[in-house]
């Protein structure tokens, strides 16, 4: 297995490192195109493979080709890409809102994949959706789903369409959580509490939140029954959630996320 990646930026380095990591890929099989100088010297020194400062012939020599530039540096890339690939060569896009159609148009190039991974992969707990072009192959399927994984989870789906949802609700999904963390932190300190602490204390309740929804049978209904006895502190936090529909709020502003999604994947 040959793997380059073309764009050694946040998501880019990412992968090349966890390949690494995962030693899925030897060293010598990992290239990097890079146009940014200062990127291009750092992973050189930190990863120690190849890496290129634009896309050469020998990019036909790799069987995976990642594609992890921003989308709108996508158009003036493929002019250059779509002289070198090869029919059996997979693309593996991670562009946030560029469809395989666009993608194999743009190429000229029908072995395409498209993924949506998410910040937490640079340490190894992300979640990636990905989809492939119709009539691709199990081992396909498979191969991304090996390559994926070495930064957290991977799941399939069928349907592109649905890496809107996955975009709005994965792929943005860290910032809400760093958000509703921010006001908690900031609750805290409004009570009087040093940042330090309370930061603290959101950070440690936030983890072990989550071993419990990982662990627990209980849905999560029941899990916040748990916490809010009748007449007690968590229920009136929880009352003053239901009526400024909080619940509510929340759905409708990931699916304006989702809609975000759909326009700029019709637009890019
Ligand atoms: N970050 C996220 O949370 C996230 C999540 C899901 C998906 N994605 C997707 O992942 C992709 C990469 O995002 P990122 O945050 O890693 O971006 P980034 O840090 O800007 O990295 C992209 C790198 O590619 C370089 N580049 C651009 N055109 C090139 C070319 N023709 N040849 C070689 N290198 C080229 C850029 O150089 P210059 O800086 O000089 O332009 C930059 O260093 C995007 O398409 C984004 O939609 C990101």
């Amino acid at each position: 297995m040959k793997i380059a990646i073309i764009g050694g930026g946040n998501m880019g380095s990412t992968y090349a490192k966890a390949f690494i990591q995962s030693s899925i890929i030897k060293k010598e099989n990992l290239l990097i195109v890079e146009k940014h100088n200062d990127k291009l010297e750092a992973l050189r020194t930190e990863l120690g493979i190849a890496i290129e400062e634009s896309i050469q012939e020998s990019i036909a020599d790799y069987d995976t080709i990642i594609v992890a530039v921003k989308p709108q540096d996508f158009r003036i890339l493929a002019e250059l890409l779509k002289l070198s690939l090869k029919p059996n060569q997979l693309v593996l896009s991670i562009m946030a809102g560029v469809t395989i159609d666009k993608i194999s148009n743009l190429l000229s190039h029908s072995n395409v994949v498209r993924a949506m991974p998410n910040t937490p992969a640079q340490l190894g707990f992300g979640i990636t959706a990905f989809t492939v072009a119709p009539g691709s192959d199990f081992s396909i399927i498979s191969h991304v789903d090996t390559l994926l994984e070495t930064t957290g989870k991977a799941i399939f789906m069928k349907d592109e369409a649905m890496l809107d949802a996955v975009t709005a609700i994965s792929g943005s999904g860290p910032a809400y959580f760093y958000y509703f963390v921010k006001y908690m932190i900031e609750a805290g300190k409004q009570m009087g509490m040093e940042e330090a602490v309370a930061t603290m204390l959101v950070k440690q309740t936030m983890l072990g939140s989550f071993q419990i929804i990982n662990n627990s049978k209980l849905s999560l209904d029941e899990m916040i029954k748990m916490v809010a006895s009748k007449g007690g502190t968590t229920e009136a936090a929880l009352n003053s959630f239901e009526s400024s529909s909080i619940g509510e709020n929340i759905i409708n502003a990931l699916k304006s996320a989702e809609q975000r999604a759909k326009e700029l994947s019709k637009g890019a």
